[in-house]
């Protein structure tokens, strides 16, 4: 079984998958981070020479090596979840863990990090109360379990999510 964790940029998802993953005794694996790999550049690069289009489909490959993974942390982009076909092939391989975080926090989390495209933008704060309203949905609708970690410390985040797969 893996752990998935799922929610928008900014929402401790490195940094809790990589807690949770030591304390749980299993690996962490980064999607962004193997794409980037992958493409042999960073995630904006990406955007920026081939796409918004070409990156989620290079998303939705990446999925698809993951079908024999077990006993890992997967931290996914706060994309992911966009496409039905992702949701589908990562449920078969995982629990859907959502963190939740408040706009304001995101935004306190992000504001000076210039490496995520959709954020980029003249009016951050507007892009992503649009972006989560957006989002929010399809977030709660696919969560296995979700954390609402505005104002939890990683270690706490963690601890929520071990008592979860405990209580399964
Ligand atoms: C994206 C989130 C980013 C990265 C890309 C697109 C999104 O990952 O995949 O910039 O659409 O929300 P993080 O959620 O790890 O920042």
């Amino acid at each position: 079984m893996n752990i998935i964790l799922i929610g928008f940029m900014g929402s401790g998802k490195s940094s809790v998958g990589h807690l949770l993953a030591d304390k749980m005794g299993m690996r962490y694996l980064d999607c962004d981070e193997l794409i980037s790999n992958t493409e042999k550049m960073p995630i904006s690069a990406i955007f920026a020479k081939k796409g918004e289009e070409y990156f989620r489909k290079v998303e939705t490959e990446v999925i698809k090596t993951l079908q024999d993974y077990d006993n890992f942390v997967v931290s996914t982009g706060g994309g992911m979840v966009l496409r039905e076909e992702n949701v589908k092939m990562l449920k078969e391989i995982g629990r859907l863990v959502l963190l939740w975080a408040e706009p304001k926090v995101i935004f306190d989390r992000i504001h000076n990090q210039s490496h995520r495209p959709l954020l980029n933008v003249p009016d951050p704060m507007a892009a992503i109360e649009k972006i989560l309203n957006e989002r929010r949905p399809i977030y709660d609708t696919v969560a296995d379990f979700k954390v609402d970690a505005s104002n939890l410390k990683i270690e706490e985040t963690a601890e929520k999510i071990i008592q979860w797969i405990k209580s399964k």
